[in-house]
């Protein structure tokens, strides 16, 4: 029995991540909020042959009801990039928005795992862990910014540039945060070994990176990643719930580090510093984050360099998402 809220559900991921998590049998419940279209929406999955409730909740007068008795909220609340834009450009519609949500979960589902999807992920996590810390009822183990698309793009991308490797089962530890310079893959750790020239890592690097702005372009004003970001959504989805119902199941995932101090010393050490949250590889289970999944090896020099750009970076987007937060 598990129940998800989509908060965002009528949008461009909303409605194919709804689908994805209609078809995933472990979900028994299904509800779907936004504050345009979602009836149809919802009137439309509904009617897909699995097991699951589904139910709609259109508009701010529905929230409460919407994140209630849910074990798990998943945010693509928000607007979208437009190319010419940084993630950061949205901050100001998207943290009014997650700020709301998160402070309606909190309220009504306090226990509930959250999985937040909204840009600028590195500082939307930051205000939904003030929320819920100003709530008193913040655990660092069950709040998560989805970072699983820049890992899906790392696999696929390795791919593009060797054609005997695997898209779907090679892994690619991604770590930092979620925009440009803060991503950062660390191929040399990836789940089988991966030959590749210096500057072939380099530009597989700089790709996942961007792999937002090919996007964007290609989509010419038409908004971001969608189908893949459902993908990567219902993918997070499902390896959280497994992680509930007791299979070990590991995702990267940009988290507040004090979900394990212990496990966050060797991230630390690499030039995470004294940073509160980063993206890092999570063992899942039915607390949410069970440790932090030690990398095994020693990143290359070039990754450990791309770590400390990506902190100095995230440490900025962090404190922005705080002030906001504190209304600093
Ligand atoms: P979209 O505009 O197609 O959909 C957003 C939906 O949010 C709309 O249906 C809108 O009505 C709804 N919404 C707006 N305000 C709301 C509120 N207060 N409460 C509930 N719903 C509200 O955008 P999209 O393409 O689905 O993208 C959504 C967000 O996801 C953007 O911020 C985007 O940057 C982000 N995104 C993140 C990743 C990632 O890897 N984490 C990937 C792709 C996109
Ligand atoms: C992505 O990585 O595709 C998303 O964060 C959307 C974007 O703005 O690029």
């Amino acid at each position: 029995m598990v129940s998800v809220a989509v908060l965002g559900a009528a949008g461009g991921i909303g409605q194919p991540l709804s689908l994805l998590l209609k078809l995933n049998t472990s979900v028994t419940k299904l509800h779907l909020y936004d504050i345009v279209n979602v009836p149809g929406v919802a009137a439309d999955i509904s009617h897909v042959a699995t097991n699951s409730e589904v139910k709609s909740f259109l508009g701010p007068k529905q929230l409460a009801d919407a994140v209630t008795g849910i074990d798990l909220a998943v945010i693509p609340a928000g607007v979208p990039r437009k190319p010419g834009m940084t993630r950061d450009d949205l901050f100001k519609i998207n943290a009014g928005i997650v700020k709301t949500l998160v402070e309606a979960i909190a309220e009504n589902s306090p226990r509930a795992f959250i999985a937040v999807i909204s840009n600028p992920v590195n500082s939307t996590v930051p205000i939904a862990a003030e929320v819920l810390k100003a709530k008193g009822v913040f655990d660092p183990r069950r709040l998560f910014g989805v970072t699983t698309l820049d890992v899906v793009r790392a696999s696929r991308f390795v791919r593009d540039l060797r054609s005997n490797v695997d898209a779907a089962s090679l892994r690619v530890p991604v770590v930092g945060g979620h925009s440009g310079t803060t991503i950062v893959p660390l191929v040399s750790l990836a789940s089988s070994p991966v030959e590749l020239s210096e500057s072939e890592i380099k530009e597989l690097t700089n790709r996942i990176q961007f792999g937002g702005d090919e996007v964007v372009k290609a989509k010419d004003g038409a908004g971001s990643a969608t189908l893949s970001m459902a993908y990567a959504g219902a993918r997070f989805a499902d390896s959280l719930i497994r992680g509930i119902k007791g299979e070990s199941v590991v995702e990267p995932s940009f988290i507040a580090l004090a979900a394990d101090p212990a496990g966050a010393e060797e991230i630390r050490k690499l030039g995470a510093g004294d940073l509160e949250f980063f993206a890092v590889p999570v063992e899942l289970s039915d607390k949410g984050v069970s440790r932090i999944v030690s990398l095994g090896a020693e990143p290359s020099a070039f990754e450990r360099e791309a770590i400390a750009v990506a902190a100095e970076a995230l440490s900025a987007n962090i404190t922005t998402g705080v002030n906001f937060a504190k209304g600093a």
